[in-house]
């Protein structure tokens, strides 16, 4: 069994963690597209491209699912890739929306990229479900996490200016609907107090879950598409030890 997931960056990480804990025979294939990153910004075609090409590489590593392990790009391209593979595709969107409506009463925050919460995608199914739902987007939350800045005082600060309306609207239940925001998670727990937070990563390995077949050696293969002087240190934070990866050439810079 081979699986393929991808992201933008680094933050995907936390989902291929998840996966890793949980199938431990399966091979994975991840790709973090740091020559690219951050998707969060880009329109709605340019993050389909992207994510098709991203796809592609996966596909020549003989894949047998794909999960799209970045909410901009879950958000926007799923249908796409549905439509153009001949392997299950599975996003990381539905995942987070089933956890947050067994969680919550009745009144959800949903915070994400600029490109995520503009798509609307979170809104919508959550909507459909007769719950009713804040979103905002915390651009700065990614940049931070990059820099590795996941706790203390000015990672403190910046939590509490991005998510103070949180607070006062009487959200049940917020869902980090970005996968570089698990890394902040302690830090949005302890300000957003008595407020469920949801982390998809756990929620997409329970969703892969029909699609997993026996077999594989339980390797991991971490490729990106650039190289960068923090790279090592966020794999270390994510994996909790070094862990080696690849650069690769395959996928386009642009
Ligand atoms: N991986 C992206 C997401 O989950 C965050 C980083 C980016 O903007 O590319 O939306």
């Amino acid at each position: 069994m081979r699986i393929g997931v991808f992201d933008s960056g680094v933050g995907g990480l936390t989902v291929l963690r998840a996966i890793r804990e949980k199938y431990k025979d399966a091979d994975l294939y991840y790709l973090g597209d740091t020559a690219r990153v951050p998707y969060g910004t880009r329109s709605k075609e340019t993050v389909i491209r992207y994510s098709l090409e991203c796809a592609e590489f996966l596909m020549s590593k003989e894949v047998d699912l794909l999960v799209i392990a970045c909410n901009t790009a879950s958000s926007y391209a799923t249908e796409k890739l549905m439509e153009e593979l001949p392997v299950p595709v599975v996003g990381v969107v539905e995942p987070g929306v089933k956890t947050a409506l067994e969680r919550t009463r009745g009144r959800v925050g949903v915070i994400g990229t600029r490109a995520t919460i503009n798509s609307g995608t979170y809104q919508n199914y959550l909507k459909q479900h007769g719950v009713s739902v804040i979103s905002k987007p915390c651009p700065l939350f990614v940049p931070l996490v990059e820099e590795g800045i996941t706790e203390g005082p000015v990672a403190e600060i910046i939590v509490e200016d991005c998510l103070k309306e949180f607070k006062d609207k009487e959200v049940d239940t917020l869902i980090l609907g970005c996968t570089h925001y698990p890394l902040l998670k302690k830090v949005i727990s302890s300000y957003l107090k008595g407020i469920a937070v949801i982390d998809s990563s756990e929620a997409v390995a329970k969703e892969i879950l029909p699609f997993v077949k026996d077999g594989g050696e339980g390797r991991t293969y971490l490729n990106f598409t650039d190289d960068s002087q923090n790279l090592p240190n966020m794999i270390e934070k994510i994996f909790g030890r070094r862990v080696s990866y690849s650069v690769v050439s395959e996928v386009p810079k642009s």
